[in-house]
């Protein structure tokens, strides 16, 4: 089986952007050892402190960023880091090729349950003559992600990754400490019968997307309707993860209680790189109104409302908003 190195080197002709994803997966190796630790250090629980956010930070946030954050400044191909855990992009290396944008732990609130997490990651290149430490230079439409990927923290340890020609997943080898290529060319099945949303938030939805749960939960959207299931495990990567695997819609839609805060998820190092994915593995992914890898964004923590899953149900999901 393939080694995630040596995988690269045959479908990735820039020994620079191979050293970044090699590190982040080495990095996520490390995550993933803390992880299964949790209790055993002492690192379950909260830090105690609130992140740019306005979120109470989890204990294994700070860790994985910290980790993410050292091991990759430590490469001459990252110019740059943006994180979730960061109110400010993090200059590293003034002539590296790259900029990273991540959040490390996503799902956090599910650590302390013992239920699955990962780390989200996108790719940039930096700007000629740009300084890691400008948010502007991170400010580039997800349709000019260079690559993009998650490392999910599950029974086994998968990284799924696209550098733009198709979505491949590696299964993480614990005895040789390896990632081994084991899906080539995943596709996104086109129709599909679970959808996984947020139903707590259903009274701040737009009423267009209030409609359309309404129809889908009396099964009159169209094929999803006639047997769904409803999925919900508050962590985006495994919702993804799930959908790449046997199809799906996942929906967190614009919430009205704060017009600063459009939805929940953050466009920079979760929509934009989970869309990468998705439609490079053949589904869609939408605001509802608007294809989210053709956002120009305006901040690196800004947040956007997110469908995205097989293309067939997405298309219903926006004839509903038009
Ligand atoms: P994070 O843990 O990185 O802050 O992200 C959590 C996100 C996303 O992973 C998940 O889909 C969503 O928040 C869950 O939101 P609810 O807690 O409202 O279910
Ligand atoms: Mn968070
Ligand atoms: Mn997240
Ligand atoms: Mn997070």
């Amino acid at each position: 089986m393939l080694r995630l190195r040596t995988f690269l080197q045959q479908h990735c002709d820039n020994a620079e952007l191979i050293d970044v994803i090699d590190q982040l997966a080495v990095t996520c190796k490390d995550i993933a050892h803390q992880l299964t630790l949790g209790d055993l250090a002492g690192i379950l629980g909260s830090a105690e402190q609130e992140n740019v956010q306005g979120e109470c930070q989890k204990k294994l946030d700070v860790i994985a960023n910290d980790l993410l954050k050292d091991s990759l400044a430590a490469l001459p191909a990252v110019r740059g880091i943006a994180s979730e855990e960061e109110p400010d992009p993090v200059a590293c290396n003034e002539n590296g090729a790259y900029l990273v944008l991540f959040d490390p732990l996503d799902g956090s609130s599910n650590i302390d349950i013992n239920v699955t997490v990962g780390t989200i990651f996108s790719i940039l290149a930096a700007p000629e003559g740009s300084h890691g430490s400008d948010e502007a230079a991170y400010l580039q439409p997800g349709n000019q992600q260079v690559a993009a990927g998650y490392v999910l923290y599950g029974p086994s340890t998968i990284m799924m990754l696209t550098t733009g020609n198709g979505v491949y997943s590696f299964t993480l080898d614990t005895r040789m400490g390896e990632f081994l290529l084991m899906k080539e060319n995943i596709q996104v099945p086109a129709a599909t019968a679970e959808f996984a949303i947020n139903m707590s938030n259903q009274r701040f939805w737009l009423p267009a997307m209030q409609q359309y749960v309404d129809d889908l939960l009396k099964g009159e959207t169209g094929p999803l309707g006639k047997r769904y299931n409803m999925r919900w495990v508050a962590a985006m990567v495994a919702e993804i993860h799930r959908i790449l695997t046997r199809g799906g819609i996942f929906l967190y839609p614009f919430d009205n209680r704060d017009p600063a805060k459009p939805g929940k998820l953050r466009l920079m190092y979760e929509a934009n790189p989970m869309s990468m994915l998705m439609e490079q593995a053949g589904g869609r992914c939408s605001t509802a109104s608007e294809a989210i890898m053709a956002i120009q964004p305006q901040g690196i923590h800004q947040r956007v409302s997110v469908v995205m899953g097989s293309a067939e149900e997405v298309s219903i999901v926006e004839q509903y908003h038009h």
